[in-house]
């Protein structure tokens, strides 16, 4: 991938996005990043990023620090922690901002990326789910999550095409909570631990993100699944990283975190069957134990 003379914009330049800044870096891109994060903009500077913006979105003033145009732009800003509000704030409200941007720009961007959620489906019972399954029924959360895709959904003035990447559960180099619990000594896990974990490792996102912004010209305003494809009830992932570290495996028994109480984590089968026939793109870490065998060896 040569990106020469490229512009690509990154909107809430966290754990993704750096990953995506760096390859995009490397491939000659110039680089605009946007993060209101202190932390994450000094490493952003140091990783040598072209221009890191550090800002609200929701705050206007951020408009006259970036370039007017672009060729890509990904949107991958993230509720983080926070309650409902911030959740409508960062998904629906920040595509907005986005949006209104692209529209006043003199030249309108390329590809836009947006890195939503399968959190967005409200099916928990088992289910294979693809991208046309239903999005209607959903808790306050994934009708969030809904909401900024219809936001794409509309006619849009400043984009020459888009893509709804729907990410599965993102781990990778610096995000394993589940490897370091069980590391920590553990003894016990809420819940059952029969629900499948669909998972999706970091350096796949990105993959997938530069899939869609190298798409071929006649492909656009596709949604997309994210996902290894390879679901596991979360008991055998647990089995399995405790065989690999050599320490015995926890109960499950307890009850869950206050957010999840009521529904119980979703079970569900995530497939990722269109993305590998319409892109180019195949996971290098198709099952957790690529993924969690690469960390176990790199951590
Ligand atoms: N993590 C998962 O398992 C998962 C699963 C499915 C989908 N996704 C989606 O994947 C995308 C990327 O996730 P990630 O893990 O890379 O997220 P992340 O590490 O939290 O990065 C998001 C970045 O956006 C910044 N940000 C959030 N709200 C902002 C605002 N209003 N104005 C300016 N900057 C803002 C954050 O700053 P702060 O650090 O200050 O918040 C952070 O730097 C997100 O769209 C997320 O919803 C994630």
């Amino acid at each position: 991938m040569d990106w020469t003379g490229k512009h690509l914009m990154i909107f809430g330049c966290g754990y993704v996005g750096t990953a995506l800044a760096e390859a995009a870096l490397a491939a000659g891109a110039e680089v605009t990043a946007l993060t209101r994060n202190p932390g994450r903009a000094e490493a952003l500077r140091a990783a040598g990023v072209s221009r890191v913006v550090q800002a609200e979105i929701l705050d206007a003033g951020w408009r006259r620090q970036v370039p007017q145009e672009a060729d890509f732009a990904l949107n991958c800003l993230s509720a983080g922690g926070g309650g409902i509000t911030a959740y409508r704030q960062a998904y629906v409200e920040g595509m907005q901002a986005i949006l209104d941007w692209a529209a006043t720009g003199s030249r309108r961007i390329g590809t836009l990326v947006y890195t939503g959620s399968t959190g967005v489906y409200p099916q928990s019972g088992g289910e294979a789910v693809d991208e046309n399954a239903s999005l209607a029924g959903g808790d306050g959360r994934s009708s969030i999550l809904a909401e900024a895709e219809g936001r794409l959904h509309r006619p849009q003035a400043g984009i020459g095409r888009w893509f709804i990447l729907r990410l599965a559960g993102i781990y990778g180099p610096g995000r394993h909570n589940l490897l370091d619990q069980l590391r920590a000594g553990v003894e016990t896990l809420p819940g059952t631990g029969t629900p499948r974990m669909n998972l999706a490792h970091r350096d796949d996102v990105v993959r997938a993100i530069l899939a869609c912004l190298a798409a071929p010209a006649g492909i656009g305003h596709e949604v997309f699944n994210v996902s290894d494809g390879s679901p596991a009830p979360k008991r055998e992932v647990v089995r399995w990283l405790c065989a690999a570290l050599g320490r015995p495996v926890p109960a499950f028994a307890g009850s869950l975190s206050a957010g999840r109480r009521e529904t119980g984590p979703a079970d569900r089968l995530i497939a990722n069957r269109k993305l590998l026939e319409m892109t180019d793109w195949s996971p290098g870490f198709p099952t957790y134990r690529e993924g969690y065998g690469a960390l176990l060896r790199e951590v």
